[in-house]
């Protein structure tokens, strides 16, 4: 069985397509009388619809993600699912090393890609009391959420704030989650402290950004592009530096003699010495990422190599002595529910002040997915690039500059069957 055509998680049974029959929960669907026959059940339950999906088929390059049409069965909820219509989903960094096999978490290709998404609900299950159909959602999930139609356990979903467009639902989760998890959990961030924030204009850099912004008198120190200075200043960083020309650790010891008291860290190799270094008694460095081995599309096995060659070792006595902390975090390996929970209210709360808000920078259709992660890896993203299950109507203007994309996906994606089958082909030849 090739990579294409590889039933994958979360992907309901599929059997022979028949295009134009609802969808589950649709409005002709959920108009059917209550009091059905069996029969009809029977009929119900056997009805297919088309679902498009974003399938990692292999480790490589971009073109190993494609775009496929499934035909498949309406789904069974089992207590404690619910159903929902995906409108937006976001790109993550670890999808780019997902794609090069670097993704430990990422179960093996053939596998739908996606770890956070926003959408309507379309049907639940029968003892979920907290949602009902048509609530708007926040969906964190492993993978699978890259596709227009996800079954996920609802401890897994948020109910959206009103005001919340769909792309900022999307983008909300993974990039501010590991933020607030990193800042408030782990290094306890205080009034009058200072913060080194790698990555400064990506979606967890501005995150991170912002959530200083909530504690008084936070000095951000933050690395980035020159070309992405002027925002990320605007965004609250306090001092940014082009990791590009300048050595940071120079630039920040002119202004900060003492260094820093946080240091994340998303970089790994020599980059967590000089965190380490950079740190002030009392210091916290947080290791969440790997970046230095990534360096274009594909593997980089050199890269790859220096990072790990690079990487801090120390022993304990020596860590005692230096009186610094280190610690690591990883989201996909948190498995305390109610840890995630807990902080994802408190978010969303701070996003009904106004205290915090997702950046978007970008937002691709799903033919467009090679375009979305291209703009990751060349760098030139300020904020979050997001995914949009929606097929890319003919009449659609030229992409915003970065930034201006930030208005509501309306809901009620239209299946363009045309184009469906023009991508099924292009996929097979
Ligand atoms: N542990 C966790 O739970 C967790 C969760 C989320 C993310 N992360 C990590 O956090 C980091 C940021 O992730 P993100 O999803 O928010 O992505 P992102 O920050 O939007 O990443 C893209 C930006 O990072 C900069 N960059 C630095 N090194 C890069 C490289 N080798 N390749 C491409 N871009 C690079 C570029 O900006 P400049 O032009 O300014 O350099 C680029 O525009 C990643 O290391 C990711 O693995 C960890």
């Amino acid at each position: 069985m090739s990579g294409e055509d590889a039933p994958t998680q979360q992907q309901p049974e599929q059997e022979q397509q028949k295009p134009d029959q609802a969808p589950p929960g649709s409005p002709e669907e959920s108009g059917s009388s209550p009091g059905a026959t069996a029969a009809k059940e029977e009929v119900e339950a056997h009805k297919t619809f088309p679902c498009r999906a974003l399938v990692l088929t292999g480790y490589g390059g971009y073109d190993k993600v494609k775009l496929q049409v499934k035909t498949q069965k309406k789904p069974q909820l089992k207590a404690g699912e619910i159903l929902v219509r995906v409108k937006a989903c976001g790109l993550n960094f670890a999808e780019l090393l997902g794609r090069q096999g670097l993704y430990d978490l990422l179960p093996s290709p053939p596998v739908i890609m996606g770890m956070e998404g926003s959408g309507v609900i379309e049907a639940v299950g029968d003892d979920i009391k907290d949602k009902k159909v048509g609530d708007r959602v926040i969906v964190l999930n492993r993978s699978g959420m890259w596709q227009e139609v996800v079954v996920v356990r609802t401890e897994r979903a948020f109910i959206m704030p009103d005001q919340m467009s769909f792309e900022e639902g999307a983008a909300l989760p993974i990039n501010y989650l590991t933020a607030y998890m990193m800042l408030f959990e782990m290094a306890n961030v205080r009034p009058g402290k200072s913060v080194l924030i790698h990555m400064a204009a990506g979606g967890v850099g501005i995150a991170a950004t912002q959530l200083c912004q909530t504690v008084q008198d936070v000095t951000v120190f933050g690395t980035a592009s020159a070309a992405k200075h002027e925002t990320i200043s605007q965004g609250g960083v306090t001092h940014p530096i082009d990791y590009r020309t300048k050595d940071y650790v120079e630039e920040i010891r002119k202004i900060s003699p003492k260094g820093v008291d946080v240091v994340l860290d998303p970089l790994g190799g020599s980059d967590t010495q000089k965190g380490f270094s950079l740190l002030k008694p009392l210091g916290t460095l947080i290791v969440f990422g790997a970046a230095n081995c990534v360096t274009g599309q594909k593997k980089n096995l050199l890269a790859m190599a220096k990072t790990w060659y690079n990487q801090l070792s120390l022993g304990t006595m020596k860590l005692m002595q230096a009186n610094k902390a280190v610690c690591g975090f990883h989201l996909g390996y948190l498995s305390d529910e109610e840890l995630i929970s807990k902080a994802m209210v408190k978010l969303l709360e701070l996003y009904s002040q106004g205290k915090i808000k997702p950046r978007i920078d970008s937002s691709f259709r799903f033919e467009e997915v090679t375009d979305a992660m291209r703009r990751m890896h060349e760098r030139q993203n300020i904020g979050k690039v997001i995914l949009l299950p929606e097929p890319k109507k003919e009449e659609e203007k030229p992409k915003p500059e970065p930034g201006e994309n930030v208005g509501k996906t309306e809901a009620g994606a239209k299946e363009n069957k045309e184009e469906t089958t023009k991508e099924v082909k292009a996929e097979e030849a």
